[in-house]
C-alpha cells in the first residue's frame, strides 16, 4: 500500500487517504497487508477474443488468494483485431503505455497480464519489459474450430479462403452470411497459427507465461486452472526473495534467441518479428534480422498448423503443445534461461507429454518443412530488411520476374484492383506503398494484396505481391511484407513505376527491382515528398511523429533506452 503514494506532500496523509478509499471496498487490515497482485482485466464488449476473461480474471484471484497475495483486477485498454480503426498496430503502443503506466501508478507487487487478441500480449510485454515489477503473462486461449458443410474451419485462415472463392464468383451472399455463423464459434482467439496464437507461444519461449499456457483452448477448465495457476505463480514471484523477480530478469538475449528460434519451428505469424523487435527494444536489445534469417536456415517448421499446414491450436494443445515442441527443438534452444515460474525453461520441457500417434507437431526427421517458416530479404528495394513467409507461399512463386503493377496506397488498390479494364496478368508483381508504420499509418495487414476479379475467376490464387504493409498471421501466399525503410519516409519502393521489371529470389534472399544504380539513383532524388497531412493533435500527432520502422518494431523512439545488438546465441 505504501508503493507510489499520491503526492500530497504529505507520505502519511497519502497512505491515511489510500486506506481509507480502499477500506470502502470492505478490504481488512490483515488483507491489505498481503502482497498486492494487479491483474490486467482487457475484457470489453468490442473484443469478442477476450470474451472469457471475467472467469480467467476470477481464477486468477482464487490462484492469488492461495498464493498468499491480494488480488486487485484493473482494467486497461482492449483492442480486438476487426473494432480498431484504423489499425490495431496503430494502438499497440497506446496499450504498452497504458499497461506500463498503470503498473507503474498503482501499487502492486506483482502483475497477471491477461491478453490474447492480436496487438494486446505485445504491448502487454512491453510494458512488462519496461517497469521492474514481477510480471506474467495468462493468454486468454484459442477459440475452438467451427464446422461447415463437413469442412473443419478456422478464423481467418478460412476466412481468408472463403473470401477468396466469393469474389472468383464461387459462394454467394447468403453462404457468406452463414459462413459469419461459422467461423469463429466461441470466445477465444484466432485458432489458426495467426499472430495470437503465435504471441502466446513466444510468452511460453520467452519465459513469460507458464507451461502448456498459450494452447488451451479459452473454453475449457484447464484454461480457469491455468488462471489460477497463474495467479498462484504471481503471488510466489512476489514474495520471492531470490531468482527472478521480474521480467527484466527473464527477458534476456538469450530468451529473444529462444522466441525467434520458436517462431521459425511454429510457421508464426511475420507480425511477430516486429512485435519481437518492439519488446527486445524495451530491453535495449536490438533484433539481428540476418540471424534471424540464418536461424530459419537452420531451424525446420514442425508444427502441422494452419496456414501453412493442416491442424488448429486445439490440435496443438492435445498434441502437446509449446513444452512438446520445444522439447523437440531443445538442442536449438537456451534451456537454462529463467522462467516465471522461478525454474529454467528446461522445467518447462522436463513436463512435456508423449502423445502416441500424433502428427501435428513433427519430429526433426519428418519436418512440415525443411527449413524455417521465414526468411528476410534484402535488396536495393529493401536496404533495411522485408519479410516473407515461405511456409505459406507457393514453391514456384518463390524464384520471379514479372512486371511490376503499383499502387500509391490502400484507397488506390481499393479503386482499381477489380477495375475489368485493369492491365494486369497473373505473372505480373503487385506493388502497394504507402502502407507502412508512418505512410498508412499504423502499417496495415494490407500485404494481402487481393487477386485481382478478372484473374481469379480464372482460377488464379496466389501472385507476388510486395509492400511495406503487414499480413494477418492467417493469411498465406508469395507475399513480401515490412519492406523497409517504407515508401512514405522515402524508401526505394517509392521509387517502382508499372511496368517496371521486379526479380523476386527468395533462396538468393533478394528482392530487387531491375534498374541500374544510376537510374535508381537518379528516381531516388525525385522521390515527390509525401501529400497525405500530419496529424496535428492527440495520439495520431504523437503517431506520426515518433513510430519507428518495422526492424526497429514500429515503437516509439521515447519509451526505448539505448540498444545493443543480439546475434544468434549459438
Ligand atoms: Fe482476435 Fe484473431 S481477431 S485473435
Amino acid at each position: 500500500m505504501r508503493k507510489g503514494l499520491t503526492s500530497y506532500g504529505d507520505p502519511e496523509f497519502s497512505l491515511f487517504l489510500r486506506k481509507a478509499f480502499i477500506k470502502a471496498m470492505g478490504f481488512s487490515d490483515e488483507a491489505l497487508s498481503r502482497p498486492i497482485i494487479g491483474i490486467a482485466d482487457t475484457s470489453s464488449d468490442y473484443n469478442a477474443c477476450h470474451g472469457n476473461v471475467a472467469a480467467l480474471v476470477a481464477a486468477a484471484k482464487r490462484g492469488v488468494l492461495m498464493g498468499g497475495g491480494l488480488p486487485m483486477a484493473f482494467p486497461t485498454i482492449s483492442i480486438h483485431e476487426s473494432f480498431a480503426h484504423p489499425t490495431s498496430m496503430f494502438l499497440r503502443n497506446l496499450m504498452a503505455m497504458d499497461t506500463e503506466e498503470m503498473i507503474r501508478a498503482q501499487p502492486m507487487d506483482a502483475v497477471v497480464l491477461i491478453g490474447g487478441c492480436d496487438k494486446t500480449i505485445p504491448a502487454q510485454l512491453m510494458a512488462a519489459a519496461s517497469v521492474d515489477v514481477p510480471a506474467i503473462v495468462l493468454p486468454v486461449g484459442p477459440m475452438l474450430v467451427g464446422h461447415y458443410k463437413g469442412e473443419v474451419l478456422g478464423a481467418c485462415t478460412d476466412c481468408r479462403r472463403f473470401w477468396g472463392m466469393h469474389r472468383a464468383g464461387n459462394l454467394d451472399v447468403a453462404e457468406m452470411d452463414r459462413l459469419t455463423e461459422r467461423l469463429a464459434p466461441t470466445t477465444g482467439t484466432c485458432m489458426v497459427m495467426g499472430t495470437a496464437s503465435t504471441m502466446a507461444c513466444i510468452a511460453e519461449a520467452l519465459g513469460m507465461a507458464l507451461p502448456g499456457s498459450a494452447s488451451i483452448p479459452a473454453t475449457h477448465a484447464d484454461r480457469i486452472r491455468c488462471a489460477e495457476a497463474t495467479g498462484r505463480a504471481a503471488a510466489e514471484m512476489a514474495q520471492r526473495e531470490t531468482g527472478v523477480r521480474s521480467a527484466l530478469d527473464v527477458l534476456t538475449p538469450a530468451a529473444f534467441n529462444n522466441a525467434l528460434t520458436v517462431l521459425q519451428a511454429i510457421g508464426g505469424s511475420t507480425n511477430a518479428l516486429v512485435h519481437l523487435s518492439a519488446i527486445a527494444g524495451r530491453r535495449g536489445i536490438a533484433v539481428d534480422l540476418d540471424a534471424f534469417d540464418q536461424l530459419g536456415r537452420d531451424v525446420p517448421v514442425l508444427v502441422d498448423l494452419k496456414p501453412a499446414g493442416q491442424h488448429y491450436m486445439e490440435d496443438f494443445h492435445h498434441a502437446g503443445g509449446m513444452p512438446r515442441l520445444m522439447r523437440e527443438i531443445a538442442r536449438f534452444l537456451d534451456l537454462s534461461a529463467p522462467t516465471v515460474s522461478g525454474g529454467t525453461l528446461a522445467d518447462y520441457i522436463a513436463g512435456a507429454e508423449d502423445v502416441p500417434g500424433q502428427d501435428v507437431i513433427r519430429s526433426l526427421a519428418k519436418p512440415l518443412s525443411a527449413c524455417g517458416s521465414m526468411a528476410v530479404l534484402r535488396g536495393n528495394l529493401a536496404p533495411r530488411g522485408a519479410v516473407i513467409k515461405h511456409s505459406a507461399a507457393t514453391p514456384a512463386l518463390q524464384q520471379h520476374e514479372g512486371r511490376a503493377l503499383v499502387f500509391e496506397d490502400i484507397e488506390d488498390l481499393t479503386a482499381r484492383i477489380d477495375d475489368p479494364g485493369l492491365d494486369v496478368r497473373a505473372d505480373d508483381v503487385l506493388v502497394l506503398r504507402n502502407a507502412g508504420p508512418k505512410g498508412a499509418p499504423g502499417m496495415p495487414e494490407a500485404g494481402y494484396l487481393p487477386i485481382p476479379k478478372k484473374l481469379a475467376r480464372d482460377g488464379v490464387k496466389d501472385m507476388v505481391r510486395i509492400s511495406d504493409a503487414r499480413m494477418s498471421g492467417t493469411a498465406f501466399g508469395t507475399i513480401v511484407l515490412h519492406i523497409t525503410p517504407e515508401s512514405a519516409v522515402g524508401g526505394p519502393l517509392a521509387c517502382v513505376r508499372t511496368g517496371d521489371r521486379i526479380r523476386l529470389d527468395v533462396a538468393g534472399r533478394r528482392i530487387d527491382l531491375l534498374i541500374s544504380d544510376n537510374e535508381l539513383a537518379a528516381r531516388m532524388r525525385d522521390i515527390p515528398a509525401p501529400t497525405y497531412p500530419a496529424p496535428e493533435r492527440g495520439y495520431a500527432a504523437l503517431f506520426h511523429r515518433e513510430v519507428l520502422q518495422a526492424d526497429e518494431g514500429c515503437d516509439f523512439e521515447f519509451l526505448r533506452p539505448g540498444l545493443r545488438s543480439i546475434g544468434t546465441t549459438r
